[in-house]
């Protein structure tokens, strides 16, 4: 295999090169690498050292003491920054001969025989076999495949990617729905549909086995959605988690939503507000999507290391941290083209929602994008007052 030599943050990581002329996605190479999911892996270094600055504090341990797998890991490249700029013991797992082999290279090439060990198996058979205090599942695709693995062995922290946008937001309807077990509306807030698609079949596996989850942070970013869950213990808690599930009820014409809370409940089919039929998403994930002194410390993280994609990296925390916890965003642009007008800046909007008595935010999902406690009615009043 044709290699060349790239660094992320602080760490050296061989990955293929094309042969010349060719550019073929990154599937397509003997062993995966995506440039592109640099800000992914530059968050992941940020918010894994926030959580095990947690894990040493409240449990005394040093951070060699705390395990860590990239279960999934081509070229090895997530995994070895984890175990070279975070400092903890990490398996880099892949099935693939020729991936291993790279990998082995990669911890030889950054000195990292002591923290870092490669691993050639099954993604799922690793997971059933050994229990990690951090999960992390970085796949082609779906996680669906690892997840029941993944949550059986993850210990403190669950951490996903999935880059299946399609069945998650409900442009491949049938296949998120084989996949999830949920059904999606592709609507105007789909990208924030396939992050409460994955994270409600997260909690459902995790509840299998007796554990709960708290989203610590979650984004949806280009064509990935990426979360991270501390993981409890223990059925009660795992039975206070599936109270966070539910559906979510909208009217496809006039835009109003509602959240409906539980897994066996009745759903009005009449929009209160037009009568149209509504439309129902779910079961989905309606707790909260980040927890806000979580991404505060990713920001310290990612402010003091030397990261590519810093600023970007911030800027999506800095958002995630600042959106309202409220299920479903709203887009300003699909609101004004309902009423025929032309849009305000996002900050005049937003601070006319709010002088109008509500709560009102920017998400990290687009930049037309908001989350009020406003009714679709209000929300329009608001709007129509500012022409
Ligand atoms: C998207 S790539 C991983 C990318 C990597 N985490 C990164 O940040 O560059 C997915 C990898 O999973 C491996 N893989 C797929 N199914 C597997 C399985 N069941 N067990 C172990 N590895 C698997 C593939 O060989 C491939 O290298
Ligand atoms: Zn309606």
């Amino acid at each position: 295999m044709n290699t060349r030599t790239i660094t992320e943050g602080t760490t050296l990581v061989m990955v293929p090169v094309p042969p010349e002329g060719v550019s073929f996605p990154p599937s397509c190479a003997p062993v995966f690498y995506n440039p592109e999911m640099e800000l992914n892996r530059d968050i992941n270094v940020a918010a894994t050292s926030a959580f095990v600055d947690r894990l040493i504090s409240q449990h005394s341990i040093i951070p060699s003491d705390v395990t860590y797998v990239d279960v999934l890991s081509a070229s090895g490249i997530r995994g070895l920054r984890i175990a070279n700029e975070v400092g903890v013991s990490a398996v880099l797992n892949d099935w693939s001969r020729e991936a291993y082999e790279l990998i082995v290279q990669n911890i030889e090439m950054n000195n990292l025989s002591e923290t870092a060990t490669a691993s050639c198996k099954d993604g799922n058979v690793l997971l059933h076999g050994k229990r990690f205090h951090i999960v992390d599942l970085d796949p082609f695709g779906s996680p669906a495949p690892f997840l029941d693995a993944a949550a059986r062995s993850s210990i403190h922290l669950l951490e996903i990617t999935a880059t299946d946008t399609a069945p998650l937001c409900g442009a491949h309807l049938n296949s998120g729905i084989r996949k999830y077990a949920a059904v999606p509306l592709n609507n105007e807030y789909h990208s924030e549909m396939g992050v409460r698609v994955l994270l409600g079949k997260a909690a459902r596996d995790l509840a299998k086995h007796d554990k709960s989850m708290i989203p610590l942070l979650s984004h949806a970013t280009r064509h990935y959605v990426r979360v991270y869950l501390h993981i409890g213990h223990g059925a009660k808690l795992a039975d206070k988690t599936l109270r966070n599930m539910g559906f979510i009820s909208h009217c496809p014409v006039c835009g109003f939503r509602k959240p409906v809370y539980g897994l066996a409940v009745h759903i009005d089919k009449e929009c209160p507000v037009c009568g149209s039929t509504t439309k129902i998403a779910g079961p989905l994930w309606l707790g909260r999507l980040h927890e806000v002194e979580f991404c505060d410390e990713v920001l310290l993280e990612l402010e003091k290391r030397p990261l590519n994609t810093k600023e970007k990296a911030k800027k999506i925390v800095t958002l995630c941290k600042e959106e309202l916890d409220i299920p479903t965003f709203y887009d300003q642009h699909v609101i004004c083209r309902s009423l025929g007008i032309s849009a305000s800046t996002m900050d005049q909007f937003i601070d006319a929602l709010k002088e109008a008595g509500f709560r009102a935010s920017r998400t990290h999902f687009s930049g037309t994008s908001f989350k009020t406690d406003a009714e679709v009615t209000e929300i329009k009043e608001v709007m129509r007052s500012m022409l």
